[in-house]
This record gives structure tokens, sequence and C-alpha cells, in this order.
């Protein structure tokens, strides 16, 4: 157990993957800002370099996966791909180990960070298992190809489901359902009843649906009109990377993948940033309000105001930035400024 801020709080543990690059460094820094923020949790770290397993099939080593069984949550930092090295993505390999079918992005204008937007408040949740990225393609004859859309009942139920469930828990008024089932009717004609169905089961939260093309017409033009935004694979991928854009880009942007069985990994989604690791250069936000995302789910929201509210007012202050952010500040003195103002709030 631990005492914090006069309550005594069951101490959980977290697998934490730090990565690679600058994944150890923005580790390191979100560490030290949750020990500052007295977080009841502690860390158990792990490497999750793709290992063959018997047979040849590639798999992620059997400690982490062990680990992350145990503890159901995840903090995880950028891992590289290396083009020859022969193994998967281990992104997706850990997306298939943990049947991490939901993705979801919140993306919040950070004030005092300027974009060409302000007041974006919106969440995309994308259906991370099958679509487009059912990895099933084949060659017809010479010159043509075939690649195929798997849509499904259970996951579009799964991923509308949690759509609604994340509403709720989250204080949101609407879901909209993002589809283009007017040109692929049977596979997002599927999907998009999957959600008129969720959608019957909630009432209390509002439902509209919507083009793919009008969404993104739209969110040009004001994005304050969303709310949480569900859609199929493929759309979630393009659509989650444009709404990180509107609030300054991935270095910013938390993330949060939610599986079967309770897991749920919590990740940065830039990536490893050779061109600056080791340097003490990086930005620990995107990885910090990961992980303040990952508080939020543990139901430590306490936890969770005080670091976010401490990454906010450094970046709105701007005289302790890194880079990335406008400044010229290490990421270490970055992190000090955080924990300082997590100290203050005391
Ligand atoms: N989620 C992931 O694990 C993930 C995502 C994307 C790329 N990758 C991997 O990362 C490696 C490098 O990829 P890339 O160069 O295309 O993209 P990248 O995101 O690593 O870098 C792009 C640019 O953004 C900068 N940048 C990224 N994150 C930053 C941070 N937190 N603070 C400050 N600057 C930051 C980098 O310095 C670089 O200039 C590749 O091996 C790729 O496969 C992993």
């Amino acid at each position: 157990k631990k005492l914090c801020y006069g309550k005594m709080f069951d101490m959980q543990t977290v697998t934490l993957i730090p990565g690679d690059g600058i994944g150890p460094e923005i580790s390191t820094a979100v560490m030290r800002i949750f020990e500052a923020a007295k977080a009841p949790i502690q860390w158990e770290e792990r490497n999750v370099t793709a290992i063959k397993g018997p047979g040849g099939k590639w798999m992620i080593p059997p400690d982490a996966k062990e680990s992350m069984d145990r503890n159901k949550i995840g903090l995880k930092g950028p891992l590289k791909t290396p083009i020859a090295a022969g193994h998967p993505s281990m992104n997706l390999l850990l997306r298939k180990t943990f049947d991490l079918y939901a993705n979801v992005r919140p993306c919040v204008s950070i004030e005092g960070y300027q974009t060409p937007y302000t007041d974006v408040n919106l969440v995309t949740i994308r259906e991370n298992t099958e679509g487009e990225y059912s990895g099933i393609e084949h060659l017809i004859v010479d010159g043509v190809v075939q690649s195929i859309k798997l849509i499904t009942e259970q996951a579009s139920q799964r991923i509308a489901e949690y759509a609604f469930e994340y509403a709720k828990n989250n204080q949101r008024a609407s879901v909209t359902a993002v589809h283009k089932a007017n040109i692929m009717r049977m596979s997002d004609g599927l999907f998009l009843r999957k959600c008129r169905e969720a959608a019957e089961k909630h009432k209390d939260v509002k439902f509209t649906e919507m083009y793919l093309d009008t969404v993104c017409l739209n969110m040009v033009q004001d994005p304050t009109q969303f709310d949480v935004l569900v859609m199929p694979n493929l759309y979630g991928d393009i659509l989650s990377d444009l709404c990180a854009g509107l609030i300054g880009g991935l270095g910013v942007t938390p993330s949060g993948n939610i599986g079967a069985n309770g897991v749920a990994i919590f990740e940065s989604v830039h990536g490893t940033a050779p061109d600056i690791a080791g340097k003490d250069m990086a930005n620990p936000t995107a990885l910090l309000l990961s992980a303040v995302m990952m508080l939020r789910h543990m139901g430590l929201r306490d936890h969770a105001k005080k670091v976010e509210t401490a990454c906010f007012d450094t970046i709105r202050d701007k005289k302790v930035l890194t880079k990335d952010l406008g400044g010229n500040s290490k990421c270490s003195e970055f992190t000090e400024a955080i924990c300082q103002r997590v100290r203050d709030m005391d």
C-alpha cells in the first residue's frame, strides 16, 4: 500500500516496455514524474525484442508475455522495426498476442502550443484487428492482385460497444460512426449496423453516422464539432494521425490499446527518433500523456489530473520546453520542471 494525499492506495504493478532509441530516456522521465506525484505504481521492466519460438514462429519473449498476462496493464515506448531482421513488426506482434482490438487516441488542444486549431477535444477509436489490415492478399493472375477487407460481426460489435462504454466512462456526449457503407454496402454496412445496435443500448449517448469523406472535410474546417469517433481499421489509421496533427503531432498525442481479457497497453505513437537518441533532447510528453490515460483507465483519476495539469502548465508557461516544442531545454530539465510543479501541488 502507498499513502498518497491522506488516502491509502494499493500499489499496482505495470509492465514497462521502455523500447528503443529515445524510449529509455522518455520512460525514465515518466518514472520520475510518477514518483514525484506519488502514483501508487510499481514498474516491471521487460524487453520485447522478438524471438523465434518452437516451430520457427516469431513471438515476444515469454517473460514479457507472462508479465503482461499477470499485470494486465502495460506502458510502452517506441520500438524500432528493423527492416531486414526477418521478424514482423513488434507492434503488430504485440497487437496480435494480446488481441489489442481498440486503439484509442484522445486529441486535445494544448494551450501554449500553437497550431492552426484551438479547442480540439475529440477521441478516435479505431478497430485494430481486421478490416483492410486482415493481411489476406492474393495474386489472381500476373498483374492482378486482390486484398481482402475482412469485417466480422463479432469484432464490429466489440469495438462499437467499447466506443459507447468509453464515452460513458469519460463523460463524453456523443459517438460518431465513420464509414463508407454507401460504397462498401456489405462490409461497412455490417460495421454500421453493429454501431446502430450499440447506440440502441446506450441511449444516453448521442449517436450520429457520417461518411468518411464528410468527416475529413468537416474535420479540417471545424474539428471542435467532433467528440468520440469510431471506425474500421484503415480509416482509423489515417484519421487518428490527421487528428494528432490538429493538436501538434505525434510528439504530444497519447494513445491506448485495449485488448481482450482486461489487457491494455498505453504507448507513445511516435517512433524511436534515432537522430536524437541518447542526447537528452527527446520530448517525453506523448509517453507521459499515455501514462496519464493509463492512470485514468486504472481509476487513479486524482493522480492523472495532477500529472496532466503539471505537464500542460509547463508547456503553457513556455520557460522550459524541449526543442521540438520550440524551446531549448533538455529532456531531463523539462522533466524536472514537471516534477517541481507536481510537488508544488502538495
Ligand atoms: N509506435 C512505434 O513503436 C513506432 C512508430 C513509428 C516509427 N517507429 C520506428 O521508429 C524508427 C524511426 O522512425 P522515423 O524516423 O520514421 O520516425 P520518428 O517518429 O522516430 O522520427 C521522426 C522525427 O520526429 C522526431 N521525434 C519523434 N519523436 C520525438 C520525441 N518524443 N521528441 C522529440 N522529437 C521526436 C525525430 O527526432 C525525427 O526527427 C523506425 O525504426 C520505425 O519503424 C516505431
